[in-house]
């Protein structure tokens, strides 16, 4: 495994690779991982970074320590930016907003790793992320209610896009915890595993995703992204022309081999798995 270069700022977020993944950590483990204004910036750099580097197939996302991300850094986020005033306000919020943002359209396949404490904030770049795969035993909390502001960060939007209605409002107004067991039955997560077995859990799922073809992974993620706002029929319209563009953007001809490798060469079978690539 290599690990990126330091310099100033860096240290808030660590990037390792490891045979195609980048492991992303937000590494402020005493702080349980909040993000605070230094650690958003820093997220800008290492998404553009990634996304041209060939060490990353697939981004994996999570936290030093115990924790995910504790959300937004109270100190730093809020009160010290607040002080600053109105402009430095919507700074932050550009800097936190933009790299989820960013993740959420990342050029490759991104997969949160849930390994500990979960709150607030943290459910963004949870959702910006493809797959979600978190351990048993972390603690997912909307815990704004607690400290008197609504779920801000568009985390109300992402629950409303990830939970069903009662549960939304129910852990939006009670504020409660719940583990990553309870997070895999309301699908806020793909699935949870016990933490000894996260990381294998989520290296095989990230090589599953490396045997498919990239171009192909971008447009489906994204597809799926733009359709969920679509109505039907632009939907119908929308992905014959993604796929039309896809065919022209994949140099490789992947569906041509495809069919080629199950329909002449009967090497493999499109229904339980990849055709091979180069
Ligand atoms: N913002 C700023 N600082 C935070 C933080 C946050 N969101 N979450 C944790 N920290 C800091 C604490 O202030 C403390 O700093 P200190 O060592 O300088 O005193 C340190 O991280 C450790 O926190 P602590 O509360 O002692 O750890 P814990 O393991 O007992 O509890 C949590 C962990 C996550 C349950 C608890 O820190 C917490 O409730 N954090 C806030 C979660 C939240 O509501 N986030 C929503 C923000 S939108």
């Amino acid at each position: 495994m290599s690990t990126q270069s330091q310099s100033a700022g860096e240290e808030v977020v660590k990037v390792e690779f490891e045979n195609g993944v980048a492991w992303v950590t937000l590494n402020r483990p005493d702080k349980r991982n909040a993000m605070n204004p230094t650690l958003n910036a820093r997220m800008h750099r290492v998404l553009d970074d990634l996304e041209a580097n060939d060490d990353c197939k697939v981004l994996v996302l999570t936290g030093a320590g115990e924790s995910f991300s504790a959300g937004m850094d109270l100190k730093e986020y809020f009160r010290e930016t607040e002080a600053k005033g109105h402009i430095a306000v919507r700074r932050a919020q550009r800097d936190s907003y933009g790299w989820w943002r960013r993740l959420r359209w990342f050029e490759k396949p991104t997969i949160a790793m849930v390994n500990g404490w979960c709150f607030g904030g943290a459910f963004s770049p949870l959702f910006a992320c493809d797959l979600a795969i978190a351990a048993d035993e972390a603690q997912f909390g909307v815990s704004e209610i607690n400290w008197g502001i609504i779920p801000g960060g568009n985390v109300t939007k992402v629950l409303a896009d990830l939970m069903s209605q009662r549960d939304a409002m129910y852990y939006i107004m009670t504020g409660e915890t719940f583990d990553g067991r309870k997070a895999a039955e309301m699908k806020i997560v793909n699935f949870s595993v016990p933490s000894d077995q996260l990381r294998s859990r989520v290296r095989a799922l990230a090589d599953n995703l490396m045997q498919k073809n990239p171009a192909t992974l971008k447009a489906a993620k994204d597809a799926f992204r733009r359709v969920v706002e679509m109505p039907f029929d632009a939907a119908e319209d929308y992905l014959v022309v993604r796929q039309e563009s896809l065919n022209y953007l994949d140099k490789t001809e992947g569906r041509k081999r495809g069919i080629k490798q199950f329909i002449d060469d009967k090497t493999y079978r499109p229904g339980l798995g990849a055709y091979e690539r180069d």
